[in-house]
């Protein structure tokens, strides 16, 4: 039996100043540094430079935001309270476009506003301050119910790669993906985690590797390019993965890379799982060519991380934040109702039911 696994949580709202609290994860392993945010335009900022990042944690913290924006506005009737609402939920929906959880957490704080109507604007305000913190609430219940159910699907002593950071910071706590090592860490069960670096910006090494190894669990950091030579040696018998959007037929948009590291698995016939909660979970995207994959800046891939250049001056890039991998490569979506199978426009559907 082990012992009981602290886990970090990134994400909250200090309750007595109304401020959001978040932990930089653009600093991490480096610096442990918690931002304290008030203002509607460094919550979008913090959203855009990945500050808070994952897709539950971005919806979690977009659903502070949405409440920290609607208090700070003077207006006294429902009708002018609802506008201001509407200006802040449009803002944070801008900041960036494939965690369906984003729109999911704006959408219900929406929905909780409408609620509300012919209420003054103090209850109202106080109202979304109860649903965004339920929406922090219900998310560690609901990873650590993925967990639960990841864990029926692994034995003890395995090992186990995953690509990004699907983790206790990626989320209110344990993760999607890693919830079952954290869970399986207090059983004594024992995993082997292999961390893809995850190119270009490195939440593999940085969060991955850190976090883990913070709760004492057996890590090992790989580059991307390695998953196929651990895969081979028989390092690996399970793949797990977070993901940021999930269309109807099971097809899943996660961090870029994600849909090479399935096909590998195939190859090697691994099993890979996908974690995701029912708000990533989008029913409305068809497939996943109906997934809008963020295209950010070159400089994450030709400068970011040296001091001097990391490629010729002005050369062509081409950064996809996200890849869509197919649903005939995943064997099962691990959802907090339980586990999905082929085929997935019917088991994912049902899962909401
Ligand atoms: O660009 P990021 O770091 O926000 O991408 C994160 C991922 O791809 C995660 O795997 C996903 O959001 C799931 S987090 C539980």
């Amino acid at each position: 039996m082990g012992k009981p696994v602290d886990v970090i949580q990134s994400v909250r709202l200090d309750d007595e100043n109304d401020t959001l609290i978040l932990l930089d994860q653009t600093v991490l392993p480096n610096e442990k540094n918690y931002l304290h945010l008030k203002e509607l335009k460094d919550i979008w900022d913090a959203i855009y430079h990945l500050k808070v990042r994952g897709a539950p944690a971005i919806g979690i913290a977009a659903a502070y935001g949405v409440y920290l924006g609607a208090k700070q506005s003077a207006a006294v009737s429902y009708e002018e309270l609802y506008l201001d609402f509407q200006k802040a939920k449009e803002y944070l929906a801008s900041s960036r476009p494939t965690a369906v959880n984003l729109f999911w957490a704006l959408d219900r704080m929406e929905a909780r506003f409408q609620k509300e109507e012919g209420k003054a604007a103090v209850e109202i305000k106080q109202a979304l301050k109860v649903e965004a913190e339920k929406i922090r609430a219900e998310d560690e219940k609901v990873c650590e119910s993925i967990g639960q159910h990841a864990l029926s699907v692994l034995e003890p002593g395995w090992g186990i790669l995953t690509h990004c950071n699907a983790g206790t910071i990626a989320t209110a706590k344990y993760g999607t993906a890693l919830a079952p090592i954290y869970l399986g860490q207090e059983k004594g069960y024992d995993f082997k985690v292999y961390a893809d670096e995850t190119r270009p910006l490195l939440q593999g090494a940085r969060l991955t590797a850190w976090e883990l190894g913070e709760a004492g669990v057996d890590v090992t950091l790989i580059c991307d390019n390695m998953a196929s030579i651990v895969m081979k040696e028989g390092k690996v018998q399970a793949v797990l993965v977070g993901c940021d959007r999930v269309a109807a037929n099971g097809d899943a948009a996660n961090k870029i890379g994600t849909s090479g590291v399935a096909i590998l698995a195939k190859h090697y016939n691994i099993p890979f799982y996908v974690c995701a909660p029912l708000s990533t979970i989008d029913l409305a995207c068809k497939t996943g060519e109906d997934i809008h994959i963020e295209l950010r800046d070159s400089e994450e891939i030709t400068s970011k991380w040296y001091e001097k250049t990391m490629a010729p001056e002005g050369v062509k890039t081409y950064n996809p934040a996200f890849d869509v991998t197919d649903h005939e490569l995943i064997t099962g979506i691990i959802t907090e109702n339980g586990i999905a199978y082929a085929p997935f426009t019917e088991s994912l559907s049902k899962m909401f039911k």
